[in-house]
């Protein structure tokens, strides 16, 4: 795959997007969007892809927010606009992939670029990065989705203060609030989101797609996810990874999932 503003690699099924704007501190503009919507879908599509990492080149950013040169002379129509489009096309789409995808914040994640890890599926970060939503500074709210997914992921009040007073957090404290999972010095970063989706990678596609509809349904309007996961879990019973998986465990060997 080709693009201007990001480079993406598979290897042995993990794929790895690099948003690659580092003199911008890989600022998100339109163009940048597209291409990461492109990249997510086209991977999405790829069965050989069984896990993707997404972070950014360089060592100071992992995304440093949404190209504030590019709204600055917006309308209330253009904002509402690019927010949206913004949401439907990536965030959400990333939220709902049926692949799973691990932020690796390998520095400033600010405004969109927090809003882009928190759409991932889960997040480790190096000790150097700090994190933020700081909209309000700028006179703006988040627009990709942080006044929602930032209380679901540490609480209404830790994510009211965040937001209110434009404040940026350090990894650890990312990582007491339960926004990280792993905090790790900066050369460690990469081989830690790699190892982590090596052992994902070693369970069933299948099984893995069903459980991420299943834990997304619990933060849905209107949807049951209890009700989502006996459906999911009656259909697993149909797939061959479940027959290989159960056939593997009772001959006493590892499971080579089919992944379907
Ligand atoms: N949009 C557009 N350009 C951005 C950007 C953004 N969100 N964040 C950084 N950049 C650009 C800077 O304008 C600068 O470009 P220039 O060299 O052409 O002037 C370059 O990236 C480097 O940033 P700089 O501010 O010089 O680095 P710094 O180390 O002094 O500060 C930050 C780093 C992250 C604290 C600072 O860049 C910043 O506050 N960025 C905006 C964060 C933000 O508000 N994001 C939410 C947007 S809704």
């Amino acid at each position: 795959m080709n693009f201007e503003n990001i480079l993406v690699t598979i290897t042995d099924g993990l794929a790895k997007i690099t948003i690659n704007r580092p003199k911008k501190l890989n600022a998100l503009n339109s163009a940048t969007i597209n291409e990461l919507s492109t990249a997510f879908e086209t991977l999405e599509d790829n069965i050989a892809v069984k896990t993707i990492i997404i972070t950014g080149s360089g060592e100071k950013a992992f995304v440093a927010g949404a190209d504030i040169s590019e709204f600055a002379n917006f309308t209330t129509e253009e904002g509402e606009k690019l927010a949206r489009l913004g949401q439907e096309s990536l965030f959400d789409l990333i939220e709902n992939l049926s692949t799973p995808v691990i932020a690796a914040i390998n520095g400033f994640a600010l405004g969109g670029g927090l809003e882009l890890a928190m759409a991932c599926h889960f997040r480790i970060a190096s000790d150097n990065a700090k994190m933020g939503l700081p909209e309000v500074s700028l006179g703006v709210i988040p627009g990709y989705g942080g006044t929602q997914r930032l209380p679901q992921l540490i609480g209404k009040g830790k994510a009211m203060e965040l937001i209110m007073t434009a404040t940026m957090i350090s990894a650890d404290e990312a990582k007491q609030w339960r926004l990280v999972n792993y905090v790790v010095p900066q050369n460690e970063l990469l081989p830690l989101a790699e190892k982590l989706a090596g052992k994902i990678m070693r369970n069933s596609s299948v099984a893995i797609s069903a459980a991420i509809r299943a834990i997304n349904d619990n933060f849905k309007d209107g949807i049951n996810g209890f009700e989502t996961e006996i459906v999911e879990f009656g259909d697993s019973f149909s797939t061959d990874d479940f027959k290989e998986g159960t056939t593997a465990f009772l001959e006493k060997r590892k499971p080579n999932f089919p992944g379907k």
